[in-house]
């Protein structure tokens, strides 16, 4: 089987093409168009390309961005009074701070700091909580987006034997709680699971988060399965790979994301969703 091709790309284009069009529209009824605030600390080279492409999107979308680079000494207090003032602000209605932060500062200080209201990333325990909770809440962009696009394309996950590679915050634990809202049966793997070749092995849907090039190895795909990867890695040589080993699992799996072109940008239009929806709660 040659797997077909999960077009991240393309839904979300459709997805930012619609916030669009509804911004346009409140702006034209004389209201003000959502505000989002990204905020840079420090000069990490992998941050930067994150947050230029936010800011890309931001003003594509028709949003107010209010994105700031803050130098790399910023004390913790100076940031945490960075998101004071951002909180009281009316024009902006999303927050989110680029991970990593600098060694000395706590970045899970920096997301309980943010207004869950504003939390746009769906990082703050408040907002996690509704997700575990199945309330309506603003969930962690990247983990939405793959449930976007699975829905888009139209791939039914209720009952599916799915595996999720990786238990960070920002991926494999929110990507879980998503999975089993929708009624799948959901095993999360991590650096201590004993069997890893084994459990992707069972899976009829595999989604991998783990920033370790193609470390998902492609024979380990079962026939007909369906791969997300989360990864973006760069080799030595400049070229950008996934965490899953694309061309062998591109021949068992019945769907696959590409890297790039997959879920990166569904990161992105989300984030822009999120910050829409919370400029609607704002109102
Ligand atoms: N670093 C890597 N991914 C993310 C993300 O989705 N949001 C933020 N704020 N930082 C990140």
């Amino acid at each position: 089987m040659t797997a077909k091709i999960l077009d991240g790309k393309a839904i979300a284009q459709e997805l930012r093409e619609s916030i669009r069009a509804e911004v346009d529209a409140q702006v034209a009824k004389g209201q003000n168009p959502p505000g989002l605030a990204v905020i840079l600390v420090g000069e990490d080279p992998a941050s930067q390309v994150y947050v230029r492409n936010k800011k890309i999107a931001c003003e594509k979308a028709g949003f107010n961005d209010v994105s700031m680079v803050l130098p790399a000494d910023t004390t913790e207090e100076q940031l945490l009074a960075e998101i004071d003032t951002l909180n009281a602000r009316d024009d902006v209605h999303g927050i989110i701070v680029q991970l990593p932060v600098p060694d000395h500062i706590d970045p899970e200080k920096i997301i309980e700091r943010i207004d869950p209201k504003k939390d746009v990333d769906g990082f703050h325990a408040y907002n996690m909580g509704r997700l575990a909770t199945r309330m309506p809440g603003l969930a962690p962009c990247t983990p939405h987006g793959v449930m976007t696009m699975l829905e888009k394309t139209g791939i039914p996950l209720r009952g599916l034997d799915a595996v999720v590679v990786g238990a960070s915050n920002i991926v494999g634990v929110p990507m879980a709680l998503e999975l089993l809202n929708a009624r799948a049966t959901v095993t999360v793997c991590h650096s201590a699971t004993k069997d890893l070749a084994q459990k992707v092995s069972e899976a009829d849907l595999v989604v991998v988060g783990v920033g370790i090039p193609n470390m998902v190895k492609g024979e380990w795909i079962k026939d007909g399965a369906i791969v997300v990867d989360v990864g973006i890695n760069r080799l030595d040589d400049g070229t950008l790979c996934g965490d899953v080993e694309y061309d062998v699992a591109k021949e068992k799996a019945s769907w696959i994301t590409p890297v790039p072109g997959g879920v990166g940008p569904m990161t992105i239009a989300t984030l822009m969703q999120n910050t829409l929806q919370a400029a609607y709660a704002q109102s």
